[in-house]
């Protein structure tokens, strides 16, 4: 077969797949080449413009090592990691809404006792943070695990700052008790730009968006027999919850982050300048034996 022209190459190309080593890789690949010519059809590009989005993809790529990622910063900020999420999330329960990993967690946190200090002495205003952690009926799930972390209080995280060297700081990994409680102390978040530095800021400057996230503090939880909870607490009174740069708020996840006067804490300790206080209950989702949806996609592999 020869001789394709705009009308004829886009069924050429879908029938080279047919060797594909498995259903659903020709499934996916036969949806990116039917999606990608149908966007070239509809833009129209003139060569320039397509050199200039190969050039953005390149570049994108150039900046991607263990520190940084910016093509999962490129999803996020056109909205396609939240969509997957999603996707990936769509039984409507009492469990806790999820939303974007981001690219500042730590897989080895340090590990501290409940109560413990997790700001590192980094400057700000005190921030209690509790909650508990229970099943989608209530069920407390002592013991689960739970990682939080955050920026200070200029929208900085650990390795961002510029004083910044190796230190862990405004992180920290949980158990929670007997109870299913856990709480500890840290510092009031601030929001913050996502890096913006590289082809994505230039991107979001072009489209004239802003690169900023409201303050939250993120919550990825653990336990056996439970999905992963991955998800964020936002600043109730934030400017930026409504155009999020990476589309990740959602109401049941906004709190106030409540100031109190200086004295005893609920945990007992002695504060001399006023503190805010941040509390949730998360409910984990039970993992289910199979989707409906990796069960079709066995089958279509039959
Ligand atoms: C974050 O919340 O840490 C984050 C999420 C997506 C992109 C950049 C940062
Ligand atoms: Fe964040």
């Amino acid at each position: 077969m020869r001789n394709f022209n705009e009308f004829t190459i886009t069924d050429a190309v879908l029938d080279r797949l047919d060797g594909a080593k498995t259903a659903r890789i020709r499934e996916i690949s036969a949806a990116l080449v039917r999606h990608l010519h149908a966007f070239v059809r509809e833009i129209e590009p003139t060569f320039e413009e397509w050199e200039s989005g190969i050039d953005f993809l390149t570049r994108t790529g150039h900046l991607c090592d263990d520190k940084r990622q910016e093509f999962i910063l490129l999803s996020d900020a056109l909205g396609v990691s939240m969509l997957v999420d999603a996707i990936n999330h769509r039984a409507s329960d009492e469990t806790t809404e999820t939303t974007v990993l981001g690219p500042f967690f730590v897989q080895h946190a340090p590990e501290y006792a409940l109560g413990a200090d997790i700001s590192s002495d980094v400057e700000g205003e005190p921030l209690l943070i509790s909650g508990s952690v229970s099943d989608g009926h209530g069920k407390p799930l002592p013991g689960a695990t739970v990682d939080i972390w955050h920026s200070d209080s200029d929208g900085y995280y650990d390795a961002q700052r510029p004083e910044a060297i190796d230190d862990l700081a405004m992180r920290g990994r949980f158990h929670a008790d007997q109870s299913g409680r856990f709480w500890c102390w840290s510092i009031k978040p601030a929001a913050y730009p996502i890096p913006h530095d590289g082809p994505v800021g230039q991107m979001l400057d072009a489209q004239g968006r802003h690169p900023w996230r409201p303050a939250h503090v993120h919550f990825l939880i653990t336990a056996p027999g439970y999905e992963k909870l991955v998800t964020h607490i936002f600043a109730a009174d934030d400017r930026y919850l409504d155009s999020d740069v990476v589309f990740g708020v959602k109401d049941s996840l906004v709190r106030e982050f409540r100031q109190s006067p200086a004295g005893k804490a609920m945990d007992g300790r002695e504060l001399a300048r006023p503190y805010f206080t941040l509390e949730h209950d998360f409910r984990l989702r039970q993992i289910r034996s199979e989707t409906k949806r990796e069960l079709s996609r066995k089958l279509a592999e039959l």
